[in-house]
């Protein structure tokens, strides 16, 4: 493990294979960063399990990778996991730069003409204090439409397992967003329809190819990974924490590694790193088996 303050890792982890899209976003904004990505796919989905569940794994999980690879920050790539346990996480882990993702109501507002927005989340995101907090603040001139998706964020896990055969899980991810996106109303740039779709759910990034088919070609699809990416930057940047661009001697230095593990099934999530992300099946491993059981 490197052990200077700057070239230390930064941790990342969601409740499964959604994180990935963050972590796509982080690796963009930060190649000279180092990353630790925990995928808690054994226990997914989080978003019907309730807030103690998720505290604690969310704890759990940041105090493993503080512990084992000696983290120099944490992003907490999971809405659902934002809203329900990154206060706590805070008061117990003060030390610890944490970034949380949370759906991005403000940009979507800014950018709406028909000012009526369409907002899916996880059941756990979209029925939270902090979410309702947070649209409250952006509500002054425009409309949200939320739904809450059961079962989405579980078909996109699937969707990287073995033996479910792709199409089935292609389809039953359709049938899902169909059911989701029709729920929320009309899609147009017409007056009064929906010009804007939160993807408040880091998986549903996955899913992408699938809402844009629904929604039309107009609709703007906003996800939050290039903002977290920003803000991981500035946080970094203010705890004078950056990984050095370049030696003493000035030249350039390698781009950042990367490690991911998960709590579930090691071929999913190789298979998900590969097809999203393009990384080798060797960046993977499994937790524990032979590590700490968290
Ligand atoms: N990817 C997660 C999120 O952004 C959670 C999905 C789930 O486990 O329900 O909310």
């Amino acid at each position: 493990m490197p052990s200077s303050p700057a070239t230390r890792p930064v941790g990342v982890f969601d409740s499964g294979v959604g994180g990935l899209s963050v972590l796509q976003a982080l690796r963009h904004e930060l190649p000279h960063e180092h990353f630790v990505y925990l995928a808690d796919s054994g226990n997914a989905p989080y978003g019907e399990r309730g807030d103690a569940f998720v505290q604690r794994r969310t704890l759990a999980i940041a105090d493993f990778l503080h512990r084992q690879h000696g983290i120099k920050a944490l992003v907490v790539a999971c809405n659902t996991a934002t809203a329900a346990a990154v206060e706590p996480l805070r008061a117990a882990m003060p030390q610890l730069p944490t970034i949380g993702v949370e759906p991005a109501l403000k940009p979507a507002a800014r950018g709406s003409q028909t000012h009526h927005v369409g907002v899916l989340g996880t059941r756990g995101t979209v029925t939270s204090t902090r979410f309702e907090r947070l649209r409250r603040e952006h509500e002054d001139g425009t409309r949200f439409s939320v739904q809450a998706c059961d079962g989405l964020a579980h078909a996109i896990e699937q969707s990287t397992e073995e033996p479910l055969p792709a199409a089935a899980s292609t389809t039953k991810i359709g049938a899902l967003c169909a059911r989701y996106t029709g729920a929320l109303g009309t899609f147009g740039l017409k007056t009064g329809e929906i010009d804007t779709l939160v993807l408040g759910c880091t998986h549903y990034v996955f899913a992408k190819e699938a809402l844009r088919a629904l929604v039309g070609p107009d609709v703007q699809i906003v996800d939050t990974g290039a903002a977290v990416a920003r803000q991981t930057r500035r946080i970094l940047a203010q705890a004078g924490a950056l990984a050095p661009e370049s030696d003493a001697g000035d030249t350039p230095v390698a781009p950042g590694r990367v490690a991911l593990y998960t709590t579930g099934q090691l071929a999913a999530l190789q298979a998900a790193a590969q097809r999203w992300l393009g990384l080798p099946a060797q960046c993977c491993a499994a937790l524990p088996p032979g590590g700490t059981p968290i």
